[in-house]
């Protein structure tokens, strides 16, 4: 079937969902993980993380989804793996990043959702870094302890703009206060310096 192309001003594009991502790190060392599951208690942060990615796709490695006791519930979950993989109500999995990308992407059309997460671990973060834009990071005040993982990316200016950052305090079921922040990155035509003589550039 054609499309007569006067028909073509009633087609409206659909703006892809922003790419986010959530994680949680220690400050100092930024681990994020250490023998498979998360290094602490955080239920404060749990439910931080509950409010950003219910009703979204979330994007996350076969290992993080082995660390879960089942998936994620009012989400789509997209699980990679290089591997085949049983099935399993209530999982998507898929073999590389695009095809992960293409099913988050139909899923927000679906739903009408304008985000997509991808939530770890550190091998996922990494393969999506180039194509965040948004990236929300708790930092959790625990002081030196023991990681098998760490995601040790550092948010620089100009690209990355904290637009937002909050203290939490540990809560009756934290085991450490936090900080949540949200970096955006900014478009390659706005990362300009305040300064032009290069002086902020040392900062
Ligand atoms: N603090 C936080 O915010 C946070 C968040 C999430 C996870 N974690 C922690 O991080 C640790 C797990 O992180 P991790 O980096 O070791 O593992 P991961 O990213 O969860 O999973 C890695 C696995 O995902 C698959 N994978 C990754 N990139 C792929 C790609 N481009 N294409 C296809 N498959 C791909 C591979 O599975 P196959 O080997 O099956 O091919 C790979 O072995 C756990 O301790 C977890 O609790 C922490």
């Amino acid at each position: 079937m054609s499309l007569d192309p006067r028909n073509l001003a009633n087609v409206r594009p659909s703006r892809p969902p922003e790419i986010c991502a959530i994680v949680a790190r220690s400050i100092p060392g930024h681990v994020i993980g250490h023998g498979g599951r998360l290094p602490w208690r955080l239920k404060s942060d749990l439910a931080h993380f509950r409010q950003k990615t219910t009703g979204r796709a979330v994007i996350m490695g076969r290992k993080t989804f082995t660390s879960l006791a089942r998936p994620l519930p009012g989400r789509l979950n997209i699980v990679l793996s290089r591997h085949p993989q049983p099935r399993q109500d209530g999982v998507l999995w898929v073999t590389g990043t695009n095809e992960a990308l293409e099913q988050a992407d139909a899923y927000s059309r679906a739903r009408e959702t304008n985000e997509v997460f991808i939530i770890g671990g550190a091998a996922v973060f990494t393969a999506f870094l180039d194509v965040t834009s948004r990236y929300w990071v708790s930092e959790v005040s625990t002081g030196p302890i023991p990681g098998d993982t760490v995601f040790d990316y550092e948010f620089r200016a100009p690209e990355w703009c904290r637009v937002s950052r909050v203290s939490v305090g540990a809560g009756e079921n934290d085991d450490y206060g936090f900080t949540i922040s949200c970096f955006e990155r900014r478009k390659p035509e706005n990362r300009l310096w305040p300064d032009r003589s290069g002086a902020d550039r040392q900062a």
